[in-house]
C-alpha cells in the first residue's frame, strides 16, 4: 500500500499531521467552541426557501463576487463599512488563507503571540510562509512594548493578533493593537471569530479601520450565529485588501447554495443572536464555579473558557470523556479548554468536575 512518504510532499509538509480536533459522538460535546443551540425553526423555514429559490439555476455559477452577501454582511457590521469593505470565504480559515496567499508565501514571514489559534501556523506553513512564534507572559498576557518589540525584531509580512484569544478566551487590549499597528511593516489581522461574545465595552478592531489601511479583521457566522456547519467567514478592511484577496481567491469558490443560506440567517440574526447572552450567562457561571472550587481561570469574553486542572490535563481530559463530556486538551500543560453551551451541558461539565476532583483526593 502507498503511504504517504511515498509520495513526492513538498518537503516543508512532511511530518505534518492535519488539523483534527477529536469528532466523537459523546453526549457532551464541549470541545470546538460550537454554538450548542440548533438552527431555531423559523430559521430552518427561512433557509429552505433560499435554497429552494435557487435549485433551478444551479446550472450557472454563482456570483463570483458574492455582492449581495456582501452587502448584507457589511449591513451587520456597522461601522459605516460598505460591500467594498468586506469580502466573505468558506469559514474565516478561508479567509485568513487568501490573506496568507497574498500578503505571505515563499519568502516571507507571518508572526502570532503563542498561545492563539492554532491554524494561524498550520495555514502559514500550508502557503509557504516561515511562521514566527511569538510570546506571551506566564499568565498569557501580552503588553503592548512587548508585542512592539517582538514584531519590530522580526518584522513579518502578517501579524496574527486574536481577539478574543483562542484558547485563554480574553480580548486583547487595545492598546495593544495600536502599538502592533504603529511598528508593523506589513498586514495586521486581528482574529475576532468571538467577536460577539466579547463582555460589555470591549472595543471591535473595526473601530481602527479607517485610521489603519493595513488592517484586517476577520470574521465569522460559525459560533455566534450558530452557522458553523453552512461555512462562511468574512473580512473588513480597507476596499484595496479586498481587491487583493480577489487576486487568489478560487473563481466561484462561494457556492450559490453558501451565499443563500448566509443571507436568510443574517436576515433573522436577532433571533440567532438571542444565545449570545445565554451563552455568555454559562461562560460566566463556569468561571465563577470554577474560581470558587480553587481553579485558575482566565478571564473569557468569549464562548469558552481556558482553565487549570491541577494535575496532567491528558488525565482529566480523559476522565471528562468516561463521563461523556468532550472538551479540548490544547496541549498547554495542565489546563483545558471548555465550551460554554446549554446550562444543562454546564451543569454536566461542573458536576463531571466534582466527581473527578473527588476521585483524585
Ligand atoms: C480564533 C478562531 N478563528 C477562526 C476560527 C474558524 O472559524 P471558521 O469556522 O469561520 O473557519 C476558529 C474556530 O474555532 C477560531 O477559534
Amino acid at each position: 500500500m502507498t503511504s504517504l512518504d511515498d509520495l513526492p510532499l513538498r518537503d516543508d509538509l512532511r511530518g505534518l499531521r492535519p488539523y483534527g480536533a477529536p469528532q466523537l459522538d459523546v453526549p457532551v460535546r464541549l470541545n470546538t467552541n460550537e454554538n450548542s443551540y440548533p438552527v431555531p425553526e423559523t430559521v430552518v423555514e427561512a433557509i429552505s426557501k433560499a435554497l429552494q429559490a435557487e435549485l433551478r439555476e444551479l446550472n450557472r455559477y454563482p456570483d463570483r463576487d458574492a455582492r449581495a452577501l456582501r452587502a448584507d454582511l457589511a449591513d451587520y457590521l456597522g461601522h459605516g463599512l460598505t460591500s467594498a469593505h468586506v469580502w466573505a470565504a468558506n469559514g474565516s480559515n478561508e479567509i485568513q488563507q487568501q490573506l496568507l496567499q497574498v500578503f505571505g508565501g515563499p519568502g516571507r514571514s507571518a508572526l502570532g503571540f503563542t498561545p492563539a489559534y492554532s491554524m494561524h501556523p498550520l495555514l502559514a506553513v500550508a502557503t509557504g510562509t516561515r511562521w514566527i512564534d511569538g510570546r506571551r507572559n506566564a499568565d498569557f498576557d501580552l503588553t503592548p512594548q512587548e508585542a512592539a518589540a517582538q514584531v519590530e525584531e522580526h518584522r513579518p509580512d502578517v501579524v496574527f493578533l486574536c481577539s478574543p484569544n483562542n484558547p485563554t478566551g480574553t480580548a486583547l487590549d487595545p492598546a495593544v493593537l495600536r502599538a502592533v499597528l504603529d511598528v508593523a511593516p506589513g498586514m495586521v489581522v486581528v482574529d475576532e471569530a468571538y467577536a460577539e461574545f466579547a463582555r460589555p465595552g470591549t472595543p471591535s478592531a473595526l473601530t481602527l479601520l479607517p485610521d489603519y489601511p493595513r488592517l484586517v479583521v476577520t470574521r465569522t457566522m460559525s459560533k455566534a450565529f450558530g452557522f458553523a456547519g453552512g461555512r462562511l467567514g468574512y473580512l473588513a478592511a480597507n476596499p484595496a485588501v479586498v481587491e487583493a484577496v480577489q487576486l487568489v481567491r478560487l473563481p466561484y469558490h462561494l457556492s450559490t447554495l453558501t451565499q443563500a443560506a448566509a443571507r436568510a440567517v443574517l436576515a433573522h440574526r436577532d433571533l440567532l443572536l438571542s444565545t449570545v447572552e445565554v451563552i455568555k450567562e454559562q461562560r460566566d457561571r463556569i468561571v465563577r464555579t470554577l474560581r470558587e472550587r480553587g481553579h485558575r481561570v482566565a478571564d473569557s469574553d468569549a464562548n469558552f473558557v481556558l482553565f487549570e486542572v491541577g494535575g496532567d490535563q491528558r488525565v482529566v481530559w480523559q476522565a471528562l470523556l468516561d463521563r461523556g463530556v468532550l472538551v479540548r486538551d490544547v496541549g498547554l500543560p495542565g489546563w483545558l479548554r471548555v465550551t460554554a453551551g446549554t446550562p444543562e451541558e454546564t451543569d454536566a461539565f461542573l458536576r463531571a468536575m466534582v466527581e473527578i476532583a473527588r476521585e483524585r483526593t
